[in-house]
């Protein structure tokens, strides 16, 4: 069945829909005409300006982990697509009480608040491929959905994240609930806001993730820092293909299976500098930075396979194409990304020198 003839009309729940997946998420679902479409988000790490404000979009603004917000949530839920996190890893590791509070309570207090209700027909849960991913700085293998997963993780968060994944595996076997897991590689792309939301206790508040770090410093000139020799890899997949995916998931994903959100293509974190510096024509050379102390994840890429042959998903935006998307989004916008950084400016003194 397609995408447009199954949401369309359906009673719609994001959890994180005001975040940078969650966002370009309900815009997309708004494109299919669904009946309600339920957006809960705490802004811990988002802004309110990215709610679609639409006759059919009901804002309820809290944690998905409180009572008031989970009994305000109406019974005749179809769809629920639960995007919520703290983000990120370093926050996590500076705080590990408000991750679980944030990444691992939300997920089980509302997968308990959903599994009675009658006319649910999925829920997707936004899975990490960074938690199942083997930790290895050697040539890197594919990672398939099946494949054996450590008890050894460099993060609060990223244990939050495979925790989501149990509890969403407990809750279909146990309950029956429609539950499926949608496991992203490195999502990038228009929308992601450096310093979005609140302060969460280091600069990767502001500097959030390795893209829109990397983007905005080349429009500003400056050295990108390419940490241990830029040799890590990852898979860089654009935000509107995980919102295809997700929608993919919602329609023909199997109740209690895995799907990896990967294009399928290794790029090294050197090769992704090179490159975002010659889009956005920066000629200072990159600045070499020692290794993070607590990351082990050192090379590794998605399996894209399972995905395409049973969803019939598959990332369409090659890295190239995305990131000059990115990088016009990031030129367009750049008052309201610097407006969030300088909340921040307090603790991260050099988003003052932005003008
Ligand atoms: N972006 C990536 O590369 C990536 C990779 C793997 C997995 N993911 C997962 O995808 C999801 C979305 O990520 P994102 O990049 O859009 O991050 P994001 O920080 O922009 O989105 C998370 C959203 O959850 C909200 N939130 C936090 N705590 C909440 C709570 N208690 N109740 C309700 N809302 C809450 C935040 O305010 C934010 O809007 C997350 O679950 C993340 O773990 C993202």
């Amino acid at each position: 069945m397609s995408q447009t003839q199954t949401l369309s009309g359906a009673s719609i729940l994001v959890v994180g829909g005001a975040g940078f997946v969650g966002g370009a998420l309900c815009r997309h679902l708004l494109k299919l005409a669904p009946r309600r479409l339920t957006i809960v988000d705490n802004l811990l790490s988002a802004d309110i300006a990215n709610v679609p404000e639409h006759d059919v979009v009901e804002f309820i603004p809290g944690s998905i982990a409180d009572d008031r917000v989970l009994t305000r949530l109406s019974a005749d839920l179809e769809f629920v697509f639960h995007l919520a996190c703290y983000h990120g890893n370093q926050s996590s590791i500076l705080d590990p009480i408000t991750d679980h509070q944030n990444n691992t309570l939300t997920t089980l207090k509302l997968f308990e608040r959903l599994k009675d209700m009658p006319d649910l027909r999925k829920v997707v849960y936004s899975a990490a491929g960074c938690a199942v991913a083997r930790k290895t700085f050697d040539t890197a293998q594919a990672t398939a959905e099946d494949a054996p997963v450590s008890l050894i993780h460099d993060s609060p968060y990223s244990i939050s994240k495979l925790v989501g994944e149990m509890y969403g595996n407990y809750y279909f076997r146990q309950h029956g609930l429609p539950y499926v897991a949608a496991r992203f590689q490195n999502v990038y792309g228009p929308g992601e806001i450096l310093g979005a939301g609140q302060w969460r206790g280091t600069p990767a508040t502001v500097w959030r993730n390795v893209v829109p770090t990397f983007i905005w410093k080349a429009l500003h000139g400056e050295a990108l820092p390419v940490e241990n020799g830029g040799i890590a890899s990852r898979d860089f997949v654009f935000v509107d293909d995980i919102a295809q995916g997700l929608m993919a998931c919602a329609t023909n994903g199997t109740p209690g299976e895995a799907y990896n959100m990967a294009s399928g293509v290794e790029t090294s974190i050197g090769e992704l500098a090179e490159t975002i510096n010659r889009l956005a024509g920066n000629s200072t050379p990159v600045a070499m930075a020692p290794a993070r102390p607590w990351d082990h994840s050192g090379k590794r890429f998605g399996d894209p396979s399972k995905s395409r042959h049973r969803l019939g998903f598959a990332a369409s935006v090659t890295l190239e194409d995305g990131l000059e998307r990115t990088i016009r989004w990031t030129r367009d916008n750049r008052s309201r990304i610097l407006a969030a950084m300088r909340r921040h400016a307090r603790f991260v003194p050099e988003v003052k020198a932005y003008g």
